[in-house]
């Protein structure tokens, strides 16, 4: 009789543990970042939107100073890697120019800044990220466009 006691005093402790101190709690929600991949997948999807980019007649002029140089084109690479993962939640640090500073005389169109968005999506799909994080993305991108179209 003291023995089932004991066993029901330890079956008891054990689902209190399981149901009230589980790590997966959706209390503490993943980051988009963690949920995109982390730093791993944020650099897959940047050298594809990239090539994407580079690929894409209605854009790709914009770029043509970038790509003929080559540090020029790794601090770009760099830049947009550390913007998506701090932007999403990560640990980096946008060390790059504000979206203003960097757009600024372009005077960069509306279908010009959707070709760019579509090149990404591509490369999003590429690896097949989830329509809820792409959505999740997209909305922290999205309000910079103020800053870039038209200046
Ligand atoms: C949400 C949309 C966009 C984001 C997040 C974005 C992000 C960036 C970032 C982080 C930089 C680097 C800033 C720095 O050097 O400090 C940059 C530069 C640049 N962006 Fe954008 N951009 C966007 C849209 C566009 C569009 C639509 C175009 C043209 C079609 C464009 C053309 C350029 C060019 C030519 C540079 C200079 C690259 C260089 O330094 O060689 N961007 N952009």
């Amino acid at each position: 009789m003291k023995n089932s006691f004991r066993l029901l005093a330890i079956l008891l402790a054990a689902s209190f543990t399981l149901t009230f101190c589980d790590k997966d709690d959706e209390a503490t929600p993943a980051t988009l970042y963690d949920r995109l991949g982390g730093i791993a997948a944020i650099s897959a999807v940047t050298d594809q939107f990239l090539t994407n980019v580079v690929g894409d007649n209605v854009i790709n002029a914009r770029f043509a100073a970038t790509v003929a140089n080559p540090a020029r084109t790794q601090l770009l690479r760099n830049n947009l890697i550390d913007q998506i993962c701090a932007g999403s939640g990560g640990p980096c640090q946008y060390k790059g120019k504000t979206m203003l500073e960097s757009h600024k005389g372009m005077n960069i169109t509306d279908a010009e800044f959707n070709a760019l968005v579509g090149d990404l999506v591509a490369a999003l799909d590429k690896f097949n990220v989830p329509q809820k994080e792409k959505d999740e993305l997209l909305a922290i991108l999205g309000p910079m466009k103020s800053d870039i179209v038209g200046k």
